[in-house]
């Protein structure tokens, strides 16, 4: 058959030049949008260094909310060598990560793309990012975290116990935790001792990397960073080996990614698995831990908000033999009060203050131009802080849970395709660490906590340093 006449051919080459003329439209529509829309009001600061100084040298909690009372909710602004777009809005929240997220990719400075690794999920769009959200999702789903709730117990009572009768940075306690629930979801039960050491020790070095300058001066932070990722990479290749020879699969996040293929058969390389199993553990752990940190101090702060969580939790602490037993998923579902502390403490807290996006394409938004290249960032804490969303935002009063928040206002998680995927597990690790917080232990906190520190999310000062006791021994102690 003559090529020229096959319909086939005749369809693809109508479908290329009505392509073609499509994307040309669009392009031209893009430069069009240069010079006929305004860019957002707000300040461009000092050359080159934009309003950098100011961001550092105010709390964040006056930076941006001065901004949105002056600008309102769309603003310009230029930090750290990039002009940016912040949106301050739920509308505008939606429109940046859910209705014209193709228009936005996930932006991150490039000395932390080298820590996590290049394939880390966070950083890709498209396909490549369907396959490994999906399989994150599947290790990260109900089932999976329903199975996994008395091992979550375990490592909570753990934790707890190990505290028992010393002052601790709570932050730092939290961090531990959050990381053995994160070895726990990644690699199951079946890690050996010696191997999460040797997974911590580096993880840590790397942890402790991520927010110093990018340098590569040997014997600085980020340089030391730089080689205990390379190790961790070695490790993690070396287990994937062991899994592999002696076809050990799990249902855990590693085998979900090991046992992957596609319709040609074709598999995640080491780098891709290792690059996303480091991610994972890295999303999961400050974040859980900051939050964490804010409720204790929540609690400390407001004698009858810890009671009426104590009560709660005391009634399913006697039903489940006094801590005799483990805590099950089933329990966790009868916590409706505290469930909703929970999400006041996330509201409150907002430790995620913004996330980053860059413009792929110029962009118009209520009449402004964001132009291409700039980076865009929705500021959930300004949304959440917004008494138009929430009456009396400064106020922690969790009954405002009692119904749904509005769509698009309650984003301590983010919103579309880059989502958090493990926010069940937090929210269950919390749970269960509460539970076990009130029922068994008294706390206090020690010295002064009213200021917050960065590390990098906001937390209370020196991590909110505070002293427990099991309330065996204070019952002992007082009779
Ligand atoms: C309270 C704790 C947590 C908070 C507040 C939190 C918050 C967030 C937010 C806001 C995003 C979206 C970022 C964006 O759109 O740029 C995100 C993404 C992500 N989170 Fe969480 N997270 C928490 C815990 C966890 C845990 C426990 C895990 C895993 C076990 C996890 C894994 C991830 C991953 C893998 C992504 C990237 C998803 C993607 O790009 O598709 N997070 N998280």
């Amino acid at each position: 058959m003559d090529i020229f006449y096959s319909p086939m051919h005749t369809f693809l080459l109508i479908f290329s030049i009505l392509f073609y003329l499509l994307m040309r439209k669009q392009s031209n529509n893009n430069r069009s949008l240069q010079g006929k829309l305004p860019l957002p009001p707000g300040s461009m600061g000092w050359p080159y260094i934009g309003e950098t100084f100011q961001l550092f040298s105010q709390d964040p909690n006056i930076f941006f909310p001065s901004r949105q009372e002056r600008y309102g909710e769309i603003f310009k602004t230029h930090l750290l060598g990039c002009p940016c777009v912040m949106l301050a809005s739920a509308e505008a929240a939606r429109f940046v990560l859910v209705s014209k997220a193709q228009l936005f990719k996930p932006k991150y400075p490039r000395s932390k793309e080298r820590l996590i690794g290049p394939w880390a999920l966070f950083f890709h769009q498209g396909g490549y990012h369907a396959i490994v959200r999906k399989l994150v999702q599947s290790s990260l789903s109900p089932e999976s975290i329903r199975r996994l709730v008395p091992d979550i117990d375990a490592v909570a009572s753990a934790t707890l116990r190990s505290w028992d009768g010393h002052m601790l940075s709570t932050f730092h306690a939290m961090k531990e935790m959050s990381f053995d629930v994160g070895i726990l979801i990644i690699f199951g039960e079946h890690l050996s001792k010696q191997r999460k050491n040797e997974i911590k020790r580096n993880y840590f070095i790397v942890d402790k990397g991520y927010n110093s300058f990018a340098t590569s001066i040997p014997g600085t932070a980020y340089s030391n960073a730089i080689k205990a990722r390379k190790r961790l990479g070695e490790i993690l290749s070396e287990i994937m080996e062991e899994r592999r020879e002696h076809k050990t699969m799990e249902k855990d996040l590693l085998s979900c990614f090991l046992e992957w293929k596609n319709d040609k058969g074709e598999r995640l390389s080491d780098n891709q698995i290792s690059d996303n199993i480091f991610g994972v553990l890295y999303a999961a752990q400050d974040t859980t831990a900051s939050v964490i940190t804010w409720m204790v101090k929540y609690l400390h702060d407001d004698p009858k908000l810890l009671e009426a969580v104590k009560a709660e939790q005391m009634s399913i602490y006697k039903r489940n033999g006094c801590g005799s037993q483990q805590l099950q998923w089933a329990h966790t579902r009868k916590m409706p009060f505290t469930q909703r502390v929970i999400s006041e403490s996330l509201r409150m807290a907002s430790i995620i203050s913004f996330t980053y996006r860059e413009a792929v394409a110029d962009v118009e938004y209520k009449g402004y131009l964001i132009p291409k290249g700039w980076k865009v960032m929705p500021l959930f804490r300004n949304i959440h802080h917004s008494s138009e969303y929430f009456p009396d935002p400064h106020k922690f009063d969790p009954s405002r849970f009692k119904a749904s928040p509005k769509p698009n206002t309650f984003l301590p998680f983010g919103n579309g395709v880059h989502s958090c995927p493990g926010n069940e597990l937090a929210k269950i690790e919390m749970l269960v660490f509460i539970h076990h917080l009130v029922t068994k232990y008294r706390f206090e906190v020690v010295g002064s906590h009213s200021e917050v520190e960065y590390s990098p999310f906001p937390i209370p000062k020196h991590g909110l340093q505070v002293r427990i006791w099991s309330t065996e021994q204070a019952d002992g102690i007082a009779e």
